[in-house]
């Protein structure tokens, strides 16, 4: 009899007790909204905020209400204008190159690499064409970020991390977000703190600061902030930048500070389970495991390996073979969007861009969540599930 797994990829853990009280002590007082706040009260918004910008070592923090609009408000922040181009990689999500189009820019995409970063090549033969970066470290794979600053520095880009998958990692010491001029993070429930749906943004830019508190909402009560810069910056900024609506409230800020203060154990617990699955995959023939360098901390939240140069069919077979298993893995190759899954090619609001290194990559990338409800047993079940249907496919092929 062959085992089948039998628990579900999307179920996260539940909130934190400490973090239940607290949303609960917001439902109670009912100042939900950020600057609603009683005589000599910060509110869990602006505390967030501070606790955020000292955890990254930023200087300023805002919290918003997504991720995407994190991006979308970065790249607002620095200036970005319609018709501009924006540099971005081709394997990522939708938000990504969406926050591109919302602010009437254009993507232009660098390819990826066998690691699953950004291809720094590519990125530097494209470095004459845009000002700016929007760089994902698409499910938490860093590239060489030294590198990549040194192309940017030299060729005048501005880099926007869309650190999504990243929170918590870093590169060399330095923590994910904090190379370039803005660090986007989201809260929503399949990242690394839940919040249901919530970004937050960290910089030290005086500027960019300031103008991403006005876009969010703050109309003139930017005072109020705790990871602000000072008045002077707002008088600067403060009858140009326009309101786009998109704050945080209290009730998510409050659920988060329990979850943050706790985020370097759970990604010891992350990874722990990552490289379970990580071990029980190596040595699999047609499976390729892709390796991290030593310069990385990543947060296995998620893993992928690569059936790299698989026809089709047999990519789909495998995934179809695991799924019967209970083993749910996604798959970058196909041609059609599915769920959270689609490629830059989908994307057909932006230019139409033929990359054949990414094509081929892409082709390959098998994709799955590593959700902290998972047992470190289930995570060797889960890997003796795929290693097995991997190699009765490479096998029959
Ligand atoms: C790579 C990446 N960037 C950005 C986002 C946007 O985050 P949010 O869902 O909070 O808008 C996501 C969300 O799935 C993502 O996967």
């Amino acid at each position: 009899m062959s085992e089948t797994f039998t628990g579900s990829f999307t179920q996260q853990e539940p909130i934190p007790e400490d973090a239940i009280e607290a949303a609960l002590a917001v439902l109670r007082h009912g100042r939900l909204h950020r600057y609603n706040v009683a005589e000599g009260e910060a509110g869990e918004t602006a505390l967030l905020e501070q606790e955020f910008a000292a955890q990254m070592g930023a200087k300023y923090c805002l919290a918003v209400a997504s991720g995407g609009y994190a991006l979308a408000t970065s790249l607002r922040a620095i200036g970005v204008q319609p018709g501009d181009n924006v540099l971005t990689n081709a394997f990522t999500l939708a938000p990504v190159p969406g926050s591109i189009a919302s602010v009437g820019a254009v993507p232009v995409f660098v390819e990826v690499t066998e690691d699953l970063t950004i291809d720094l090549e590519d990125l530097a033969a494209k470095a004459d064409q845009a000002k700016v970066l929007m760089l994902s470290h698409m499910r938490g794979h860093l590239c060489d970020m030294d590198r990549l600053m040194e192309i940017c520095n030299a060729a005048g880009i501005t880099v926007i991390e869309d650190c999504a998958h990243t929170m918590g990692a870093s590169w060399n010491g330095v923590l994910s977000g904090r190379h370039g001029a803005v660090g986007c993070y989201s809260c929503q429930t399949y990242k690394h703190v839940n919040s249901g749906e919530g970004g937050l943004l960290v910089t030290d830019d005086d500027e960019i600061a300031a103008r991403a508190i006005m876009m969010s909402g703050s109309y003139m009560l930017f005072g109020r902030h705790l990871a602000a810069p000072g008045p002077e910056v707002f008088e600067r900024v403060k009858y140009e930048t326009p309101n786009i609506s998109g704050r945080m409230d209290n009730l998510r800020a409050a659920i988060l500070r329990p979850q943050l203060r706790d985020l370097d154990t759970q990604v010891e617990r992350w990874n722990d389970r990552y490289r379970t699955v990580e071990d029980g995959l190596r040595g699999t023939p047609g499976l390729t495991v892709v390796e991290r360098p030593k310069q990385e901390i990543y947060v296995g939240s998620s893993i992928q390996f690569l059936l790299l140069d698989w026809s089709e069919d047999a990519v789909q077979e495998v995934v179809r073979r695991c799924a019967a298993r209970g083993v749910e893995l996604k798959w970058f190759g196909t041609p059609e969007p599915v769920a959270f899954t689609s490629r830059y090619d989908s994307w057909r609001y932006a230019d139409t861009q033929r990359l054949p290194q990414s094509d081929r990559i892409l082709a390959g990338i098998i994709d799955m969540r590593v959700p902290l409800t998972f047992s470190l047993e289930d995570c060797a079940q889960i890997a003796r599930i795929i290693r097995a249907e991997v190699s009765a496919v490479y096998q029959s092929g």
